[in-house]
């Protein structure tokens, strides 16, 4: 494929991640996932691992995965690649063939997550995924059967400052006026989630910002119409790095 019919094609798709395919060639994402690789902090070298990426989209995290030398990777994604909402598996595709990459795709949905059907992995991404879930704490009792080292969780965290573990229900459009989302937890919700399930080192890689910080960028969200005052003070996102020991046992679910 030419440069030139790699533009075009890249052109006529509907783009999730931002994702830099050479020759100077970026997918116009709407997410701005160059910044949040950051925020993640995946590790630097990911040299022999086996990387499982739960709700991949369009790649992006998978194919940075293969990038820092893991060994196999997984992209697994099943409501943006066949969904009724705009997401389609096409740039997931696309991305791969442009990129040389040997990702390998399944399409399932996350409770149907298995060691039987996929296998145990030493590191698993699961980013932006847990608040579009019904069933939050099964869903990461299923991961944790196929983590063998590492799981890195990024999500929506809400009711911040509570001081003691609770989630935000979304029955209706109340998160970014998307009803596929339906759970908020606080950060103390996801680490006991994650220690419950066998993790037992849980840390949060990313800062807690303070009251000042909040209210201030709160008022910001309302000036521009993106949420209200009250939700958007308790509102946040974090990056959460759960580790299981080596000799742990394996969940059964
Ligand atoms: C906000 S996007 C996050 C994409 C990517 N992981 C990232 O962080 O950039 C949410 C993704 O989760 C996927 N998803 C939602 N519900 C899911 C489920 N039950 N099982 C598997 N994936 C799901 C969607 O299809 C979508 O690709």
């Amino acid at each position: 494929m030419t440069a030139t019919e790699l533009e075009k094609r890249v052109a006529a798709h509907r783009w999730y991640h931002t994702i830099d395919l050479g020759n100077g060639i970026v997918t116009r994402g709407i997410d701005d996932t160059p910044v949040r690789l950051g925020r993640v902090q995946l590790p630097s070298s990911l040299r022999g691992k086996t990387v499982l990426d739960i709700g991949a989209w369009d790649g992006f995290f998978s194919f940075e995965s293969e990038r820092r030398g893991a060994a196999r990777v997984v992209a697994a994604d099943y409501y943006s690649w066949h969904g009724s909402g705009w997401g389609a598996k096409a740039g997931f595709q696309l991305a791969r063939e442009a990129l040389g990459s040997k990702v390998e795709d399944v399409d399932i949905d996350v409770m149907d997550i298995a060691p039987e059907r996929l296998g145990t992995f030493d590191i698993v991404l699961f980013l932006g995924v847990l608040y579009h879930l019904r069933h939050p704490l099964l869903a990461i009792e299923k991961i944790a059967a196929v983590t063998r080292e590492l799981l890195i969780l990024e999500t929506v965290v809400d009711l911040v400052g509570l001081g003691r573990p609770a989630m935000a229900f979304y029955p209706d459009r109340e998160l970014n006026a998307d009803p596929t989302n339906w759970w908020g937890p606080n950060q103390e919700a996801v680490i006991g989630m994650l220690k419950y399930a066998g993790f037992e080192e849980v840390q949060v890689v990313t800062p807690t910002p303070g009251a000042l910080y909040r209210g201030a960028r709160a008022v910001w969200h309302r000036v521009k119409g993106r949420n209200r005052l009250l939700p958007a003070f308790r509102q946040d996102r974090a990056v959460f790095h759960a580790r299981k020991p080596a000799d742990a046992v394996p969940l059964r679910v």
